[in-house]
């Protein structure tokens, strides 16, 4: 009796054919192999559960010998879903920068989510070291885990001491020195981005300094930023020698005088804004090369990049306040006596900008300069003025 291959290599290869045995013998045999299999198995379970009853249920036959083989055979964990979606439980990667800036650019196309995505805030802290107002901090997180994730970018050499009770304990990101008006202070300010974002729930990204204090509650900031149409960033255009006057024509074409904005860095952008920034190399170069001091390139960097590429999302203002009603070329810095009731009131007060295209009271949500000396008088007068 002969049987042709398999229905694939029908009429390729005729001459490939499988040959069986005399129908009469096969029986007998087969019964003999069928036996002796039977009486192997019979041996095998009679020991393993002798095995299994001496040694109780952990059995190192069978639990150590299953766990050596999977583990010789795979040597790592099987690809998991959880992994995709599970924020890194250690900040401290050995990712360089054009890795780090690579990796965050990802972007899922499937518009949902397969699993329950709750949006958190990224709250950015770009510091020299110590963070003298973390305790208004922490109190303006307590009982919001979940909604939020924090990220500290410091020189190198800080060694942070907080506690693990702490919301900033080992918040600390991989971080290089960076200097104001230069280059790597967007560097920074792009690693803080590029860290948060491998954070897949991160939907806000809120840049701050050590100087900076929460002016509203934490749940009053994540309503409004959840619900706001437009991401938060100065950009204006600045007729003047410290606006437009410190264009240059060697950007062109990428930058036209037209696009160029000027705004403070302290900004608060969606992920799809954080991305972009993230994965921009078309006018970081001409912003390296051409943007040098006088031009301080933090006020322009992000401001006309955004503005090129994404005009219809930008408030065109950042939602940290800051007080440049005394004059000169930085803002004021507040001290302890200066955090009064009538401050407070006078900050809190009298607001009025757009909102989602509607006037509103409510326009910021941060602020700075704020000393280390306002902490008491600041943690004093949040319950009433702040609320919290
Ligand atoms: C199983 O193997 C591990 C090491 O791989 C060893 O530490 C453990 O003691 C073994 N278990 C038993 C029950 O012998
Ligand atoms: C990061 O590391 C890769 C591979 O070692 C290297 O090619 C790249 O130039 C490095 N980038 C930076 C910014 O150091
Ligand atoms: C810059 O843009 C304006 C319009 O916004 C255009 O009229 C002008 O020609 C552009 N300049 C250059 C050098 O391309
Ligand atoms: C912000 O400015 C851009 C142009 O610079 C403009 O297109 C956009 O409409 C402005 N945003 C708002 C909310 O007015
Ligand atoms: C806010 O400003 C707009 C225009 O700048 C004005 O029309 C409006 O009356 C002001 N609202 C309040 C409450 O002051
Ligand atoms: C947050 O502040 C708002 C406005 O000040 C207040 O109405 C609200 O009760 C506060 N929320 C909490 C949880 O304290």
């Amino acid at each position: 009796m002969q049987l042709r291959g398999s229905s694939l290599e029908e009429g390729k290869n005729p001459t490939v054919t499988v040959k069986i045995n005399q129908p009469r013998v096969m029986p007998h045999r087969l019964l003999k192999l069928l036996l002796l299999f039977l009486v192997l198995c019979f041996i095998f379970s009679a020991v393993t559960i002798s095995l299994i009853r001496h040694f109780g249920g952990q059995s190192i036959f069978v639990t150590n010998m299953s766990r050596t083989t999977f583990l010789s055979c795979i040597d790592e964990e099987p690809l998991n879903f959880d992994r995709w979606i599970r924020p890194p439980t250690n900040l401290l990667h050995s990712m360089n920068d054009s890795e780090l800036l690579w990796r965050a650019s990802f972007i899922p196309q499937r518009k949902e989510y397969p699993f329950k995505r709750v949006p958190k805030i990224a709250f950015m802290f770009l510091t020299k070291g110590p963070l003298p107002l973390a305790p208004i901090w922490e109190r303006f997180f307590r009982g919001h885990d979940g909604l939020y994730s924090i990220y500290v970018h410091s020189l190198p050499s800080f060694k942070p001491q907080f506690p693990s009770s702490s919301v900033f304990y080992k918040r600390q990101i991989p971080s290089q020195v960076s200097e104001w008006g230069r280059m790597s202070i967007c560097d920074a300010e792009r690693r803080l981005l590029a860290n948060a974002l491998l954070d897949i729930s991160n939907e806000w990204f809120i840049l701050l300094s050590e100087s900076c204090a929460p002016l509203s509650n934490f749940t009053v900031a994540y309503q409004y930023l959840m619900k706001s149409k437009y991401s938060f960033i100065g950009a204006f255009d600045d007729p003047g020698p410290h606006g437009r006057g410190r264009y240059k024509e060697n950007m062109l074409p990428e930058v036209n005088i037209s696009e160029w904005r000027k705004g403070s860095q302290w900004f608060e952008v969606n992920r799809k804004l954080a991305i972009s920034i993230v994965e921009d190399n078309k006018f970081y170069p001409k912003f390296l090369e051409f943007c040098r001091p006088p031009c301080y390139v933090d006020e322009h960097y992000f401001p006309t990049m955004l503005t090129i590429r994404a005009p219809t999302m930008l408030a065109n203002r950042s939602i940290t306040w800051v007080d440049w009603s005394r004059g000169g070329p930085h803002p004021a810095t507040f001290g302890r006596g200066d955090i009064t009731e009538e401050f407070m009131k006078r900050v809190l007060e009298h607001q009025n900008c757009t909102y989602n295209g509607q006037q509103s009271s409510v326009c910021y949500l941060f602020g700075r300069k704020f000393a280390p000396s306002t902490l008491e008088p600041l943690l004093l007068l949040a319950p009433k003025y702040l609320g919290f």
